[in-house]
Formats: C-alpha cells, structure tokens, sequence
C-alpha cells in the first residue's frame, strides 16, 4: 500500500492571502522570518483578515534562514504560552519549516529533536492546532510537504523532519508574495524546484500519482524559471505554481542523493564564512548525479522521458542524459550559480576561488559522504552509492570533473 498526502486545501492565484477570512478559531500564531513579511506589508494584511475572523493573534518573529533547533524548541515555547489553535506560518522555506517543528514540540513538549527525526514516526498532531502555510519563496514547497528541515549548528548538519502528519492542513499559495524576491532568491529557490521535481521523477518511490506532477513542473519551470529571474511577473507568478505542483509531487515520491549531498554541505564550512545555500547546492550537483544515476539503465530511461518531455532531442538514453545535463548546466549559467563548490563564492555568485578551501574540503570530505549515505533521501536514489563513491561524486561536485564510475 502506498499513501499520497496533500492538503486538504490550497487556495491559489493572485489575492489567495484573503482565505485566512475564512478561518475558524480562537488564537492563531503567526510564525514569520527576519522581516521580508512585515517589510512589503503582508504580514499585517494576514493579522488584519484573522482579526476580521474573529482571532486573537500573536506573533513569532525573526525566524533565521536555515533555523536552529534552538529557534524551534523557542517558538514551541511560545506556542504552550499562548495556546493557540491554527499555526500560520509564512514565508520562505525556513520560517515555514520552523514553525513545522514547533508544531511537533507545541503538541507533544516532552518530545526531543531526535525523536522528531525518526522518519515517519511522529506521533498524530492536531489535537491542539491545525497548521497554515503561507509561501513567500517559490523553491521548497514546504507548503505542501511532509518535510521539514532544521539544522543542528553543534554537528553543523541539517537533519530532515519526515512524515504525513506534519503536511499542512491548508497551503496559501499567493504570488503576490513572491513578487517581492530578489533575483538571487528567485534563482536558488527555483533550482530547488527543478531538483525537486527531477529527483521525484526518478525516485524509486515515484508513482502514477506523482510523475503527472513531477514532468508538468519540470516543463513549467525549463519555460519560466530564467525569465522570472530577468524580471518578468507574470512568469513570476507562474513559478510559484510550479514549484508547489514539484512539491506535491516530492513530497509523495521522495527525493534522491542531490539532496543527501546539499543537506550535509549545507551547514559544515559554516566556520570557513558562509552556508552553502540549499537550491544553489541542488543546482551544482544534480548534474552530476544525474551522470552518476544514468548509469542504471531504468534510471537512465526515466532520465530520457524528462529530457523528452522537455523536448530536448537525442536518439538514444544516452544522448538525452547528456543533452539534459547540459540544459541544466545553461540554466545554471543564465541563473548566475557556480557549477562547483570550488568555484562557490561567498556571496553564492561563481569566482575562481571559492570560500571553501580544498585542504579543508577534503579533510571532511569521508564524514560529509559518510552524513549523506545516512541522510533520509538516499533509500529513494534510483542507483545505490557507497561511501567510496559517495566521496568521488562529492570530489567531481568540488572540482566540476567528470563522473565516469
Ligand atoms: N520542507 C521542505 O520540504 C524543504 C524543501 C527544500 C528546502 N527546504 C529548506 O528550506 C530552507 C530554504 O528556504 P527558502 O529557499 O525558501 O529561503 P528562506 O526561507 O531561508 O529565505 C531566504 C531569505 O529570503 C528572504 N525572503 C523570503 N521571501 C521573500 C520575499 N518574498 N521577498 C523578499 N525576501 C524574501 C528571507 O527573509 C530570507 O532572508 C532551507 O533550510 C532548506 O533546507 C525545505
Ligand atoms: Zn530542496
């Protein structure tokens, strides 16, 4: 038996905040990040159309990007305080998340972040609040997923929180919000988006269910993503939907290795200046796993449809795999983002010598392959890795060199 889990609602297009009208209950808390929401007004249209509800409201504010599990266990705090019975969460995907997790300890405060972590083994929620998502980024799809990503800063690692019972009850998909992006935003985000729909594609969990999500995304976001990225809205708007039909469609077949290798980068040369930001890490290394994955023929198959799909050409599998590495090496081009950490600058833009330096990369580099064989989405790569060749992917995903084992 297999489950597919969504929402129960999604309120969509461009004015879909004012749905937050039609809530019912008593006290909603509004979790949000560093100021982007307050800043282009939405956080108090949110507050304003609760109140007219009939809500009391409060805030959590200042959720970091890539949040702490000490911001998590915070924010749980002031949930228990306040007591309330819906959890907005809005913003990109960190806050989004945050909010997730407080959820989890709000409901059950005994609860550690290590028994959070166990996949799939969530107790039931809801019995104190039911969960809103409101996205303002248009890459994670947290909005609609059963995941949740929280980084531990003692381990520098980035654990994913994963089960059904934390996809939310009602998922606000307003481009509206997402207008406001920067453009480096709107480029890292939406490569997440396309890694997200590619990894489902592929996934040995990928059903019928998922691959009508995942292929419609890839189309949407090969036609928008760099014209959203030069400014333009309405393909803008058009994004914000693709990127939550990739999530839809993750979020039911799981994810594979590209996401392994960025949750374990993430975070651990945090002490050399800089993260390496989630959708640029996606967008560096799915060429490369797909070169790596190609080398199953089923996987290669799979590789072919999507290259198909996005008309690509090629004769045989083999052609279409390169001809789809290549697309998203242009994309990554047109988009700004480096294709290797060596050339990763700090500022997440290319430069010849990137802020990880190569002694200290590969002084990590058997614990980082070691972290993401054990991360949650490896079961569902479509070809198994060793730890020997998890670091030779890692090496070729430093030094842009070729896979050819
Ligand atoms: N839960 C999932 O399924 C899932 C999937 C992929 C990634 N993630 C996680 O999500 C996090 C990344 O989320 P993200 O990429 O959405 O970014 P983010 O939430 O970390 O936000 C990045 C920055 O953009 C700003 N911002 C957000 N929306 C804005 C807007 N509309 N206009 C202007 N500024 C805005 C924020 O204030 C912040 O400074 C990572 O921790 C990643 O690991 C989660
Ligand atoms: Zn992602």
């Amino acid at each position: 038996m297999t489950r597919f889990t969504l929402p129960r609602d999604l309120y969509h297009g461009k004015g879909a905040l004012e749905a937050l009208k039609s809530f019912e209950g008593k006290r909603a808390i509004i979790c949000t990040g560093g100021g982007s929401m307050k800043k282009f007004g939405f956080l108090d249209k949110a507050v304003a159309y609760l109140k007219e509800a009939g809500f009391e409201v409060e805030l959590f504010e200042g959720i970091e990007p890539d949040p702490s599990v000490d911001t998590v266990m915070r924010g749980a705090d002031a949930m228990l305080k306040f007591q309330p019975d819906w959890i907005i969460a809005m913003g990109g995907g960190s806050p989004i998340d945050a909010a997730k997790a407080m959820w989890i300890k709000y409901e059950y405060p005994d609860i550690t972040f290590e028994e959070m972590c166990k996949v799939f083994g969530i107790p039931s929620l809801r019995k104190k609040a039911k969960f809103c998502a409101i996205s303002s980024t248009s890459g994670t799809a947290t909005e609609v997923t059963a995941f949740s990503i929280i980084t531990d800063y003692n381990k520098g690692i980035k654990y994913p929180i994963a089960d059904f019972e934390i996809t939310p009850d009602v998922a606000i998909v307003d481009p509206d919000l997402a207008e406001t992006m920067p453009k480096k935003l709107v480029a890292h985000t939406g490569m997440d988006a396309m890694t997200h729909s590619i990894e489902a594609y592929v996934s040995t969990a990928h059903t019928d269910y998922t691959d009508p999500l995942a292929l419609h995304s890839i189309v949407m976001i090969q036609r928008d993503l760099v014209d959203s990225y030069n400014g333009d809205m309405e393909k803008r708007d058009a994004m914000h939907n693709a990127q939550c039909l990739a999530g839809m469609a993750f979020s039911n077949a799981l994810l594979g290795i590209v996401h392994s290798m960025a949750h374990k980068t993430g975070a651990v040369f945090a002490d050399h200046g800089a993260h390496i930001i989630h959708g640029a890490a996606n967008a560096m290394y799915l060429p490369k796993v797909i070169a790596f994955n190609a080398k199953e023929p089923e996987a290669a198959k799979r590789y072919g449809h999507i290259a198909d799909y996005m008309r690509l050409g090629g004769n045989t599998d083999e052609e279409k795999v390169k001809n789809l590495i290549a697309y998203l090496r242009k994309m990554n081009d047109d988009l700004n983002i480096p294709h290797c950490i060596k050339n990763y600058g700090a500022d997440s833009y290319p430069c010849d010598q990137g802020f990880v330096p190569e002694e200290v990369f590969l002084e990590r580099l058997h614990d980082i392959a070691v972290n993401a064989i054990g991360d949650a989405c490896t079961g569902s790569n479509p070809r198994k890795i060793s730890v020997e060749e998890m670091e030779k992917l890692l090496k070729c995903c430093y030094y842009d060199t070729e896979v050819d084992f």
